[in-house]
């Protein structure tokens, strides 16, 4: 073959290789060239760019794929795209090394619907729940104006009426599409602080619409006791602003005053919205359990903050030392809980069957505010 034959097949593998550089390419982010994250006609060279399953349909917002496309990944430190899906296992250890994310990883849910949220396009409905969250409650909280879906006619969606980000309203039917939901909260987005106001996506917590708090730039990569997300918390289980009300908003029972007993000793329910500054003289005064936690995240002293048993504050603050003044450590659903998928059923933080009462183990995150079980 001479030169001439060779010429047009080389420009063609030049082409071909600028197209695949564009899709490894590192280094995401949203100040990049559109054409990293949009396709105009979903056709180049008369091949489609985007694929939304099998078929060649493009995507909402002419993005070159759906939110989990996106998202999944391997968190390094320097990708600029939160990984909260992974192809192959995270790692992931209680009080130690990971490369997973505050909301932990998708992985294992692919596996065990018992394991993380069951959402579309990560894995089927859940085999042992179905459509209905656990505790959902459709009259909790309707003087906000803010509704779930009253019937549950659809599986878990990463946004929208039936997912947890982005916008929702009962009423609204486009708001069941993710894409809508979400829409124009990429490109506003904002590193949000504290109680400042969180009415649209991009200026809410991680958009999620309406929370407040701070976020850590680093999504909790690399937490330690100064460097984690700073979680928005009241005593009121009322206050639509707070990381609880967004898990009340579909769990309603767990989270309500009128489900969980009196609001003191002894619960009917396990407390949210508690400040553990009002039992401080009991055993919770010496959280983070120093003597098992001690080397774990930046955790040495009574009172450092434990990011792998986080709890929450009335300012949504990044505080490194908490039980300093009232309202700076109230329980989250998060104390315990991974919000996307961990390594351990019910979506818990830690191995909860490692929790024995005679053998205190520092893989027993409970222990972390039960210091004298
Ligand atoms: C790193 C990825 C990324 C890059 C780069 C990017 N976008 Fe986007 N863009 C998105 C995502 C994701 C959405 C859809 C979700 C949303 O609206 O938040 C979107 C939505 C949009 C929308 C509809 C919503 C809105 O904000 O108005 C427009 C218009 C848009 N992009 C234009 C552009 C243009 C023009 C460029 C280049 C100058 C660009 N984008 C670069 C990710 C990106
Ligand atoms: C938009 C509604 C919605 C929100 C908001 C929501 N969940 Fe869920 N959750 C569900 C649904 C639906 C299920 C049942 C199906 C499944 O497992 O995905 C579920 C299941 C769970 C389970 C049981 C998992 C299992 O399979 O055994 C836990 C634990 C959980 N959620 C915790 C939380 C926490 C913590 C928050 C707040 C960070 C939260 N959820 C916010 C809808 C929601
Ligand atoms: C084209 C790629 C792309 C798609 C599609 C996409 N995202 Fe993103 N997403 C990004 C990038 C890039 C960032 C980082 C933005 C930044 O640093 O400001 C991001 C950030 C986020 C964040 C963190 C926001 C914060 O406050 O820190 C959330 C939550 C999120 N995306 C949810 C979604 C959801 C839900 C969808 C689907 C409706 C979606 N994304 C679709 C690229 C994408
Ligand atoms: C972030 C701190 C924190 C974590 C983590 C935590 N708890 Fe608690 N727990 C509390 C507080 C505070 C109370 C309320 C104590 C009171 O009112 O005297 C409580 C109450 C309880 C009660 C009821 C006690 C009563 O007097 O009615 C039980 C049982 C319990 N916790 C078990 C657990 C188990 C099991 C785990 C692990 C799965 C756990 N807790 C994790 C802080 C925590
Ligand atoms: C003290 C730790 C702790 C806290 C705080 C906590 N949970 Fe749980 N959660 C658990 C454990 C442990 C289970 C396993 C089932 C059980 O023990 O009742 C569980 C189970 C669940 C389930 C699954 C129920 C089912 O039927 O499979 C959901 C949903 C849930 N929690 C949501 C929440 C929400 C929402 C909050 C905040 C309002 C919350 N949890 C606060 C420890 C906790």
């Amino acid at each position: 073959m001479g030169f001439r034959c060779l010429k047009p097949l080389l420009s063609f593998l030049v082409i071909i290789i600028f197209f695949i550089s564009l899709v490894v390419k590192k280094g995401f982010t949203i100040s990049g060239p559109c054409s990293q994250c949009h396709t105009m006609h979903n056709s180049q060279n008369g091949q489609p760019v985007a694929e939304n399953g099998t078929s060649a349909q493009p995507f909402k917002a002419l993005t070159i794929g759906d939110c989990v496309f996106c998202h999944t990944g391997t968190n390094t430190g320097t990708n600029n795209i939160p990984y909260v899906m992974s192809n192959t296992e995270p790692v992931y250890n209680f009080g130690g090394a990971r490369n997973t994310l505050a909301g932990g990883n998708f992985y294992w849910v692919q596996s065990d619907d018992s394991k993380g949220h069951n959402v579309v396009g990560i894995t089927g409905e859940d085999g042992a729940l179905g459509l209905v969250p656990p505790g959902y409650d459709p009259t909790n909280y309707p003087e906000f104006g803010k509704y779930r879906p009253s019937t549950w006619t659809q599986q878990l969606t990463c946004a929208g009426n039936f997912g947890c980000h982005g916008k929702f309203d009962a009423n609204n039917p486009e708001l069941n599409d993710p894409f809508a939901a979400i829409s124009g909260a990429h490109h506003k987005n904002i590193n949000r602080n504290g109680t400042e106001p969180a009415d649209e996506v991009w200026d809410s917590y991680r958009f999620l619409w309406g929370i407040k708090g701070t976020e850590d730039p680093d999504y909790e990569l690399h937490p330690d006791t100064q460097h984690h997300n700073g979680y928005y918390a009241s005593t009121s289980p009322g206050d639509p602003a707070s990381i609880n009300y967004l898990c009340g908003e579909c769990h309603g029972k767990f989270h309500s005053d009128t489900y969980n007993g009196t609001y003191a000793s002894p619960w009917l329910r396990h407390p949210t919205d508690f400040d553990m500054n009002q039992v401080k003289t009991k055993e919770y005064g010496g959280y983070p359990n120093p003597t098992l936690f001690s080397g774990k995240l930046g955790v040495s002293a009574v009172g450092d903050y434990f990011a792998d048993v986080p709890v929450g504050n009335t300012q949504g603050a990044v505080l490194s030392k908490v039980l300093q003044n009232p309202g700076d450590a109230i329980v989250l659903c998060l104390s315990c809980h991974r919000a996307h998928g961990s390594p351990y059923p019910d979506i818990l933080r830690w191995d909860y069957s490692t929790c024995k009462a005679s053998d205190p183990s520092p893989q027993c995150g409970c222990l972390a505010c039960h210091t004298q079980k």
